[in-house]
């Protein structure tokens, strides 16, 4: 049966931002203040962030709970000029997707580790929602599992810590994945783009651009201290080095 609420609530996602060698920086909220989620998204924009990371936990897939899509919707009423890309960590991905529609979201990325059902499947429902569709893996994972489902896929995300907390270091072994899905995705002649996630800070985000990263998820290293517009020029100068 057709959901009208999703037909009535379709929309494009906007376009990524081009791809190339021109690197994201997305702020992940997991590690801004709660009780002023608002005032977090306001100093994204004013540092230059659009690109929002929202990280949805269930307590299941991971040893810890975060909000959901209601809290979501709340904070899209910030701005229709973010980009927002939901991390999900969580044992049943595909009950998030429509409530994710409904709250805004443009990018939805679940984990290969938790798909219940055909990978390629849940990744071909996401689009056909008008979401980009993005699969994860954890730092234990190995890139071949992904294979089979890439071209169903608009982002990889690798997990460069353990999911389920902000503010750990970053396993650079992990980094050897990036460069693995460079060279397949030259390979297959394909435009997926990659994500690093946990750990970057202005030491460990040039080593991720050099691997060949195109979105850095950055949560303690932007919203430590509340400084989000000086905290992202460091990150930003520390990448800026590199290129
Ligand atoms: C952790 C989350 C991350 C987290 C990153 O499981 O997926 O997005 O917010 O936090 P930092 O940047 O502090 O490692
Ligand atoms: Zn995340």
């Amino acid at each position: 049966m057709p959901n009208t609420l999703i037909t009535r609530k379709r929309r494009k996602p906007s376009p990524p931002p081009a791809r190339g060698r021109a690197v994201h920086l997305a702020p992940s909220i997991l590690s801004a203040d709660f009780k002023d989620l608002r005032s977090a998204l306001v100093s994204c924009r004013q540092a230059d962030c659009r690109w929002i990371h929202l990280d949805v936990m269930d307590g299941h897939f991971v040893g810890n709970v975060s909000f959901g899509p209601g809290v979501i919707e709340s904070i899209r009423s910030v701005g229709k000029d973010f980009f927002f890309d939901v991390h999900l960590m969580v044992t049943d991905p595909r009950m998030y997707i429509k409530p994710l529609v409904q709250a805004g979201a443009q990018c939805v990325t679940f984990h290969i580790e938790a798909a219940r059902e055909d990978t390629s499947n849940l990744l071909r429902h996401i689009r056909r929602q008008g979401l980009q569709a993005g699969l994860s893996l954890r730092p234990r994972t190995p890139v071949a599992e992904i294979i089979p489902h890439f071209e169903h896929a608009d982002l990889v995300l690798v997990m460069t810590v353990e999911p389920g907390f902000g503010g750990q270091k970053l396993i650079p072994a992990t980094l050897n994945k990036v460069r693995e899905l460079v060279h397949l995705r030259e390979k297959f002649g394909l435009s997926f783009m990659i994500q690093v996630d946990g750990g970057i800070n202005p030491d460990t985000a040039p080593l991720a651009v050099a691997a060949g990263s195109d979105v850095l998820v950055a949560g303690s290293s932007v919203f430590r201290g509340g400084k989000v517009k000086e905290n992202v020029k460091h990150l930003r100068r520390s990448i800026a080095q590199i290129r």
